[in-house]
């Protein structure tokens, strides 16, 4: 068996002068006459392995030698200790057997490559040390978040994928249909569920309902938008957290999400310290000084009043000149996180621009909603105090012309031993954004799905 490259890492001296077996991609290839070096990366780890080959001890030095980048090959040497060098170590080749072959014209050479460029290949970007990284960091946050989660004895609910519920109003939605054009317009009978259907835009409604029975839930799973925006931070298909919590207010839901974001930044120092060594010095300078403070602060909290407030005291040249019962442009949430210097909820929005659940406030005119905003990703987290008093309720859906015949069984649970309660989703790709400095969201799914784009 093999030895992953990132064992071998951790305990080289334990290795020295003993034979090694290895294999992974060439990232590179550079042979003289009488000898050679391979750069091989396993994937394990961004660390790559020095592979010395030599004519006198190699039966195949030549075909070696002329190994493209991007094969795969297997190496049985010797390892090395080379402490007066770069690498802590080297291996001796004693055999070298090439698995795969790759082509000349593989597109991933040992230089620059644009983002774009390297978009356009997500299949084999992640044989790039910036991509392998994100990826990483990628899975290793999933495991952090449902750690939080699972360590607080919440929930893990899987919320539906297709849904008949347009309740949320968060944006476009992709239709589930099997009648493929064959049905007059808006007549769903004869259409797979009887009804029209669609992929979901969030879990909450349905969370609400097991945190009505669980107290604690979170859902974790895909989530669909067909908004026609092509901006750096939204995509057609993404990842949502959504807990939910009952007998909690928008305090509670405030304090839960400091927690998770705290814990997970945390969490990632411990493990993935090389990773974000390398986010430091080749994607956000100072990005590790930025994570360290946010875990010693206190996030800020303002109202969106107050927020309105702060943009019109400091700044008159936005594109998007702030209003008082506007949402918040980019431009204006940059500003804001920059004013605070590091994250900040902005909380009490207007009930116009909100949706139709988020709990009245007294002033009849704003409700209990929180935004997260962060440098850099914006707008990470979105969440509210639910309305639990069904008259309140019913007279917002009302008052939205919101077609309540699907939410029956969301107004039951106002009905059947309803609570206060709260929650808010965070986007996965927000996220990893934020925590590793890359600025476009398409370089944080692994396979973007955006308008016009749906390749691989
Ligand atoms: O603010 P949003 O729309 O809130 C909800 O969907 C609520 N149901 C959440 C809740 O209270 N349970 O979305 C929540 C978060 C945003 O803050 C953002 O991080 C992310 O989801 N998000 C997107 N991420 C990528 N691409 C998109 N198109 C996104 N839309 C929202
Ligand atoms: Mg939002």
């Amino acid at each position: 068996m093999a030895i992953e490259i990132k064992k071998i890492y951790i305990d080289y001296v334990g290795y020295k002068d003993k034979e090694v077996l290895i294999n992974g991609w060439v990232r590179n290839n550079r042979s003289q006459k009488e000898f050679g070096f391979i750069d091989l990366n396993d994937g394990t780890t961004l660390e790559t392995v020095q592979v010395v080959y030599e004519a006198q001890t190699l039966e195949n030095f030549k075909e070696v030698s002329k190994f493209r980048v991007g094969s795969s090959i297997v190496v049985k040497g010797v390892l090395v200790l080379t402490p007066q060098m770069k690498q802590p170590f080297e291996v001796k080749a004693k055999e070298i057997i090439l698995e795969g072959d790759s082509l000349d014209d593989y597109p991933i050479q040992p230089k620059r490559h644009s983002r774009e460029f390297l978009r356009e290949n997500a299949h084999l970007r992640v044989r790039t040390n910036l991509f392998n990284a994100v990826f990483r960091v990628r899975s290793v946050v999933s495991f952090s978040i449902h750690k939080f989660f699972q360590e607080r004895g919440f929930v893990y609910l899987h919320a539906p994928i297709i849904t008949a519920s347009d309740a949320e109003g968060a944006g476009e939605m992709f239709q589930v249909t099997t009648l493929n054009g064959k049905q007059p317009e808006e007549n769903y009978s004869n259409d797979f569920f009887g009804k029209k259907a669609n992929l979901s835009v969030s879990g909450q409604l349905q969370a609400e309902a097991y945190a009505l029975a669980f107290k604690n839930v979170y859902t974790f799973g895909p989530t669909f938008r067909a908004e026609n925006s092509n901006t750096t931070r939204h995509a057609s298909e993404f990842w949502m957290i959504e807990p939910e919590i009952a007998f909690a207010d928008l305090k509670d839901d405030m304090a839960l999400a400091e927690a998770m974001v705290k814990y997970i930044i945390k969490d990632l120092f411990q493990t993935c310290e090389s990773e974000l060594k390398f986010f430091d010095q080749f994607v956000e300078k100072g990005l590790i000084d930025k994570l360290r403070k946010v875990l010693e602060s206190k996030f800020a909290v303002v109202t969106h009043k107050e927020a309105i407030d702060i943009l019109f005291a400091n700044s008159k040249d936005f594109d998007v000149k702030p209003e008082h019962g506007k949402d918040l442009a980019t431009e204006h949430e940059k500003f804001l996180t920059k004013f605070f210097n590091g994250p900040v909820f902005v909380i009490d929005w207007p009930k116009e621009i909100k949706a139709f659940y988020m709990r009245m406030n007294e002033d009849n005119e704003t409700v209990a909603a929180m935004d997260l905003l962060v440098p850099g990703s914006g707008e990470l987290i979105g969440g509210s105090q639910r309305e639990e008093r069904l008259d309140y309720l019913e007279k917002r859906i009302n008052e939205l012309g919101i077609d309540d015949k699907d939410l029956w069984w969301y107004k039951d649970l106002r009905k059947y031993g309803g609570c206060k309660h709260a929650g808010f989703g965070m986007g996965l790709e927000r996220m990893i954004m934020y925590v590793t400095g890359i600025d476009n969201i398409r370089d944080v799914l692994p396979f973007p799905r955006t308008p016009k784009k749906c390749e691989f």
